[in-house]
């Protein structure tokens, strides 16, 4: 069963509600379109969060008052506007791109939302950057989202986890992968990588942790959610 995913007409209901949902309750946002409009024709992957997903982050945002984000994985910076515009006036979101071309398409669409002053955009592998983060005292933050390479999922939990204040919070997403998680002897990477992830997480003493699947627009898949305890 693993992996089998839903036929092409519950993907399209899954899809056609997602437009429904997002209709209703997300405003027109020519800013949003426009960003995702320069990342497709720039050849960027089409794997931003869906719409509602990115509400989604936006609201946890606000929940949290978050004032200090930190993002992995910025593709064309989709997720990061969703997430930076909930930050109050003095605040500021890092978010890390491997890739120099993700990452210049990514600033452009941070310079036309008018949000570049509050983004701070890091050029190099996650890896390499989040010890300098540490060291340069950016954290700690209040709210982290891993959306990068699925196989070191494991080691940005670790480092979120070190850069995450009691009570944070700290998102992942694509944790189920149309049910591909359950396969433990699948040959895919980025499904061994969330398993390793789980395996890690489970083991984790000091935080409240559940996950939740998703369908719409992008599919069956879901998101892990770590708050990481106050004492
Ligand atoms: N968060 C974005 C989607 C990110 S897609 C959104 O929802 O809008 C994953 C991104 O992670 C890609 O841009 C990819 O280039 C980047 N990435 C892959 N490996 C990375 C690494 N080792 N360090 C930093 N970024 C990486
Ligand atoms: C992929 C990556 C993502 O972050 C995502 O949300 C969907 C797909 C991918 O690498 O295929
Ligand atoms: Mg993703």
């Amino acid at each position: 069963m693993s992996g089998q995913g839903a036929n092409e007409s519950t993907e399209a209901v899954w899809s056609a509600v997602d437009d429904y949902l997002t209709g209703h309750l997300l405003p027109d946002d020519p800013v949003l379109a426009a960003t995702l409009e320069a990342s497709t024709a720039a050849g960027l992957p089409p794997i931003a969060v869906s719409a509602a997903q990115g509400q989604m982050l936006h609201l946890f945002a606000l929940m949290l008052g978050a004032r200090r984000i930190l993002e992995i994985g910025t593709l064309g910076g989709y997720s990061t506007l969703f997430l930076a515009r909930a930050l109050p006036a003095d605040g500021r979101l890092v978010t890390l791109e491997a890739m120099p071309h993700h990452a210049e398409v990514a600033a452009a669409n941070f310079k036309r939302a008018g949000l570049d002053h509050k983004i701070d955009l890091r050029v190099a592998p996650a890896i390499e950057t989040l010890p300098k983060l540490e060291a340069e005292g950016a954290g700690p933050f209040d709210l982290v989202f891993i959306d990068a390479d699925k196989p070191s999922n494991t080691d940005y939990l670790r480092w979120a986890l070190r850069l995450t204040r009691p009570g944070g919070i700290i998102i992942c997403d694509n944790v189920v992968r149309n049910g591909a998680v359950l396969d433990g002897a699948s040959a895919d990477a980025s499904v061994q990588g969330v398993r390793r992830f789980f395996d890690a997480l489970s083991a984790e003493t000091g935080v409240t942790a559940t996950a939740i699947q998703t369908v719409g627009a992008k599919g069956y898949d879901g998101f892990a959610m770590i708050r990481v305890c106050a004492a």
